[in-house]
């Protein structure tokens, strides 16, 4: 079947259009149109998203993005062959999400297709499907973005269960805090891996908050505020040394917890998914950790462009619901739990 998808959560406007076959035990997408129109430049100058300016760049960008996908084609022979549209609903920013699924809405309704919502979270947990990732269960997954830190337990494909998350901060909320107290520019996250890579991560001992505890949940506010006090102390303190001890510290925590829920669910899987997965250093160190334990599971972490916010996941995740039967209301909700 042919999915058209729509995502305008936070500062991505994204459209894509997929061709998922396959069950349940082996879902598989070919993707058609993976378009992305990222408003960086535009937040840019705040330090970080405005909602209500990402909401007029997404009513902006949106048509001009489907008459891209359109291309040469007329909307009636393009529309024709879709079978499923389906739009983010949540988790993200209320206006912004509203912004899609008003668009994606008028879109079903003058064409006469069937649209249904997916959940953000969804999309990146299933990431690794569009690459053709074999998964095996049962599974561990993390997903880490800029809103959220999760674990979960996968029975199946459709099986599972968070069995921990974040109690304050998500980890990229604090790598952009971080950025911001590194007066480095937003988005925040892929300017700490840059300036880490010119430090030592050994340079100063940050907290790893909850390291030790049986749970399988985070927390990354006192890691953030240890940044801060360190800085207010240490006027003369290499920035680059903080990039890379900051981000050891947050790394060291999420392969800790991830690698423990992974060794007592026995995971013959583990799927890394969302925007803080694009770490190379977090990608490098989760591969070591894994071998240096001798776990037999294989990592799943999806590249660059699916592991940032786009509407291919939001394709996967509608797919997935497709065929659980699963169908979810037309309405923006932007505190969408898992
Ligand atoms: O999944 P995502 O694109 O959007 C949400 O669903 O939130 O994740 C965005 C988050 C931001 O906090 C951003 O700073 C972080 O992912 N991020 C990174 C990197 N690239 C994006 N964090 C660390 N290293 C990166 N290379
Ligand atoms: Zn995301």
């Amino acid at each position: 079947m042919k999915i058209l998808s729509i995502e305008t959560s936070c500062d991505e406007t994204a459209i894509a259009l997929l061709e998922a076959s396959g069950g349940l035990s082996r879902p598989k997408f070919k993707i058609l149109e993976n378009l992305v129109a990222s408003q960086i430049d535009i937040h840019k100058p705040f330090g970080g998203v405005v909602p209500n300016l990402a909401k007029r760049e997404h009513i902006k960008k949106m048509p001009i993005l489907l008459n891209q996908m359109i291309g040469k084609k007329s909307p009636d022979d393009f529309f024709a062959e879709i079978d499923l549209m389906v739009v983010t609903v949540g988790p993200g920013l209320e206006p912004a999400l509203w912004t899609g699924v008003t668009f994606a809405k008028e879109l079903a309704k003058a064409w006469k297709k069937p649209l249904t919502g997916a959940n953000h979270l969804e999309g990146h947990l299933y990431s690794p499907l569009l690459e053709g990732g074999k998964l095996e269960f049962p599974a561990a997954a993390l997903i880490v973005s800029g809103g959220h830190t999760i674990l979960l337990r996968m029975k199946d494909i459709s099986n599972w269960k968070k069995i921990g998350e974040t109690r304050d901060d998500a980890v990229g909320e604090c790598y952009d805090k971080v950025a911001r107290l590194l007066e480095l520019p937003y988005p925040g996250g892929p300017e700490i891996e840059k300036l880490a890579k010119e430090g030592d991560p050994k340079a100063i001992s940050f907290p790893r908050p909850m390291i030790y505890q049986k749970n399988y949940d985070f927390s990354f506010s006192g890691l953030k505020t240890a940044v801060l006090y360190y800085l207010r102390d240490n006027k003369t303190a290499r920035k680059a040394d903080v990039a890379a001890s900051f981000q050891e510290a947050a790394i060291d925590v999420l392969i800790a917890k991830t690698l423990k829920a992974a060794k007592e669910i026995g995971a013959k899987s583990l799927i890394i998914g969302g925007g803080v997965a694009a770490n190379k250093t977090l990608q490098k160190s989760f591969a070591t950790a894994v071998k240096k334990e001798k776990l037999a599971l294989k990592l799943f972490i999806p590249s660059l462009k699916f592991c940032t916010d786009n509407a291919a996941i939001i394709a996967a995740a509608a797919y997935v619901d497709y065929l659980k039967g699963k169908k979810r209301k037309l309405s923006a909700r932007g505190n969408l739990s898992l």
